[in-house]
């Protein structure tokens, strides 16, 4: 795996666009996977495409797979997994009153991040033959919160684990048994879960894979969102690799637009000005 790009801005501004562009020119010498997490579906608008499923690997060129991932659907299978983890784990008469919950959880705000984000693990652990992952939408706030979870919730995961064994080492001793604590349902699931988090903070914690791209428009309105958006990353601890600035007028345009060419330029001079360094 080289690279994980994030492209990430306001609605409307070019993210598809953007994305499948650079996911595109990347496909000319490197294998590409370019992943839409958009309920409009227009990647596959943008491409001219039927991706029929969730998670089905469109195969655009020889270089370049496509996937869309629908945000709803994720939710909904990311709760069914977790209450068939705790069927294992949790008694009858607790498992009844935690259902409930569950069942609300659905709309509840932080489920469809986290979903997106148990998604986003997935796919970048699952499909490391890739040269670049290219997501379309970079998380925002609830899910770039997940992003430095994994290392505190690797230290709780550990206490789970330990806990567990000394659990089963004492159901041992007290029946008298020799159960393997190794072929334990629930140890299993920990520890793979445990695992997987610290591959994927390993991957995601490293700036040399995981770039962040902000696309904006020259104009002041989304000037201002962006400063604010990049802002808010920052506080995340992440950092915005590049700025894309889509919609410029092209060289060659009708005298009728020439003013206007002027003035996006001198703004775009001094977007380069203000975002320097990227
Ligand atoms: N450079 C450009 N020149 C002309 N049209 C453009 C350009 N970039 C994007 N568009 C058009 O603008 C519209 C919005 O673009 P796009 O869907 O890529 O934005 P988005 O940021 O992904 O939107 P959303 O936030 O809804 O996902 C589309 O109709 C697209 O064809
Ligand atoms: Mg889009």
């Amino acid at each position: 795996m080289k690279k994980i790009i994030f492209v990430g801005g306001k609605g409307g501004v070019g993210k598809t666009t953007c994305a499948s562009s650079i996911a595109f020119i990347h496909s000319k010498k490197n294998k590409v996977l370019l992943v839409s997490t958009d309920p409009a579906h227009s990647t596959s608008d943008l491409f001219d495409i039927k991706i029929k499923q969730q998670d089905e690997l469109y195969k655009y060129s020889e270089n370049l797979d496509i996937m869309e991932i629908d945000g709803e659907k994720e939710a909904e299978l990311y709760l069914s997994k977790i209450k068939r983890q705790c069927n294992l784990m949790l008694s009858p008469v607790i498992m009844g009153e935690i259902q409930g919950q569950l069942n609300k959880a659905k709309n509840s705000p932080g489920t469809y991040e986290s979903s997106i984000f148990e998604k986003i693990n997935k796919i970048i652990t699952g499909n490391q033959s890739y040269d670049y992952i290219i997501f379309d939408t970079a998380p925002t706030g609830h899910t770039l919160h997940l992003i430095n979870l994994p290392k505190s919730v690797n230290i709780w995961m550990n206490t789970l684990i330990k806990k567990r064994r000394k659990i089963l080492m004492l159901k041992n001793m007290k029946f008298k048994k020799k159960d393997r604590i190794e072929d334990d349902r629930v140890l299993d699931i920990l520890e793979k879960r445990r695992d997987n988090l610290v591959k994927i903070s390993e991957i995601l914690g490293n700036p040399k894979i995981v770039s962040f791209y902000f696309v904006m428009n020259p104009e002041k309105l989304s000037f201002l969102e962006t400063k604010r958006g990049i802002k808010s990353l920052e506080g995340y601890g992440i950092k915005v690799d590049k700025i894309i600035i889509n919609r410029v007028y092209p060289d060659s345009i009708d005298e009728f637009w020439q003013e206007q060419k002027n003035n996006q330029q001198k703004f775009i001079e001094f977007i380069r000005i203000e975002f320097s360094g990227r």
